[in-house]
């Protein structure tokens, strides 16, 4: 590496900060105009080495703040602190985040107080309420305040930003999501799951960890699901579970022992992609998989009272069904037994981007520094 190279530090802390910056990262790797540092908190620590793993990317720091029941000030001021230090010993010209988790915002934020520019990915998404989802939506509001490059993933995103009156630079770059997802599923990933016959039913694909959810909701959720299972028996539900033992205790307790359900460790991203293809309807509160599964031609339903990712709502292929267990039982009723209810939201579309997003940010940070450097 020579010193005249341009030195970005990329930050991330969980699995989808992950899986979005991988793609970013191997094109600031293979480009010969930057030295690349790839810092992780380890807010996550086996998710993340899942996909680090499969996108054969490595880090060079690791903070590994990650604690049993860690609280938000944890992961703030730990990943805080700790990257402070290393900013100091780098020195970078340039801090890549990712979305709206706390490992992201605290590198905003550990990056603002040294005046290093800081490059935001998938910025601009809002819900308007500052709660919902928490602490995410405070999280991407605070980054967007203190960013000099908004990588916006849609146009609806890039309106967002110019609402709230953000410095900076605003680009429409597209959803890195599709460029990770793309790569993927283009190898055909396999997702084998003990004693589950792919054949044999009409698999729902459910995941369940946000903060909101937790509590009151989440029994809902669980109790949708065992209505759904019992008013069609042709069905069965695989459940990869977060690592977080505040959904997973109340989700074993509830279905570990009903012989159609399926609940699983995290499944790497390429059995993900492997579970989105073969199964028959998504039901989630992510984030991400809203932008997965409508690329994938799966209707997905949405376990949340909000979404900012109302472009596939729009496209018609995500409805935005809350946690009341009545609400989920008759959404998922309606899609198991009306063929062309199921074809109208069983469309391949690709609100979020085109697969280059990457290239773009590249590009677009390569550009920025030449400027201003
Ligand atoms: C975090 C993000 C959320 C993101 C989600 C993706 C925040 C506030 N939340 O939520 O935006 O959608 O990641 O998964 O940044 N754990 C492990 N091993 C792991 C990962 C987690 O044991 O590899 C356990 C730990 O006990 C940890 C708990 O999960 O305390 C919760 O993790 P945390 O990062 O606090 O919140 P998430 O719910 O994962």
């Amino acid at each position: 590496m020579t010193s005249s190279r341009y030195k970005v530090c990329i930050t991330l802390g969980t699995r989808p900060e992950a899986i979005k910056l991988a793609p970013v990262i191997q094109k600031f790797r293979d480009s010969e105009a930057f030295e690349t540092h790839v810092i992780l908190t380890g807010q996550h620590r086996e998710m993340v080495e899942q996909v680090m793993q499969l996108f054969e990317i490595t880090a060079d720091e690791d903070l590994n703040i990650m604690q049993p029941k860690q609280t938000l000030t944890d992961i703030t001021y730990r990943s805080l602190q700790g990257l402070e230090s290393i900013f100091k010993r780098i020195q970078p010209h340039c801090v890549i985040v990712q979305g709206d988790t706390t490992t992201a915002f605290a590198a905003t934020l550990a990056a603002f107080y040294q005046q290093i520019p800081i490059g935001h990915v998938e910025a601009g998404l809002r819900t308007d309420n500052i709660y919902n989802p928490y602490p995410e939506e405070a999280n991407r509001r605070l980054i967007s305040q203190l960013a000099q490059l908004h990588f916006a993933p849609t146009q609806l995103a890039v309106e967002n930003l110019n609402r709230s009156s953000v410095t900076g630079e605003v680009h429409l770059t597209g959803n890195t999501v599709i460029d990770a997802l793309l790569t993927v599923a283009d190898k055909q990933p396999e997702c084998n799951v003990k004693g589950l016959d792919w054949n044999q039913y009409r698999v729902l694909l459910a995941t369940v960890h946000r903060r909101e959810n937790w509590g009151e909701p989440l029994q809902d959720i669980l109790r949708g699901f065992h209505l759904i299972l019992d008013k069609f028996p042709n069905t069965a539900l695989l459940l990869p579970m977060h690592r977080n033992p505040t959904v997973r205790e109340p989700i074993k307790a509830s279905l570990g022992n009903h012989p159609r359900v399926f609940l699983t460790e995290p499944l790497d991203y390429g059995e993900l992609v492997g579970a989105i293809q073969r199964c028959y309807l998504l039901l989630t509160d992510s984030g991400g998989l809203q932008e997965e599964a409508p690329s994938l031609g799966k209707p997905v339903l949405v376990l949340r009272k909000t979404t900012e990712r109302p472009e596939a709502v729009d496209a018609g292929t995500a409805k935005l069904v809350g946690t009341d267990y009545q609400d989920i039982v008759s959404n998922s009723s309606e899609l198991l037994s009306n063929k062309v209810a199921y074809e109208k939201m069983a469309n391949a579309v690709n609100p979020f981007g085109d697969g280059q997003a990457s290239d773009r940010i590249l590009e677009i940070v390569q550009h920025y520094l030449g400027e201003n450097h």
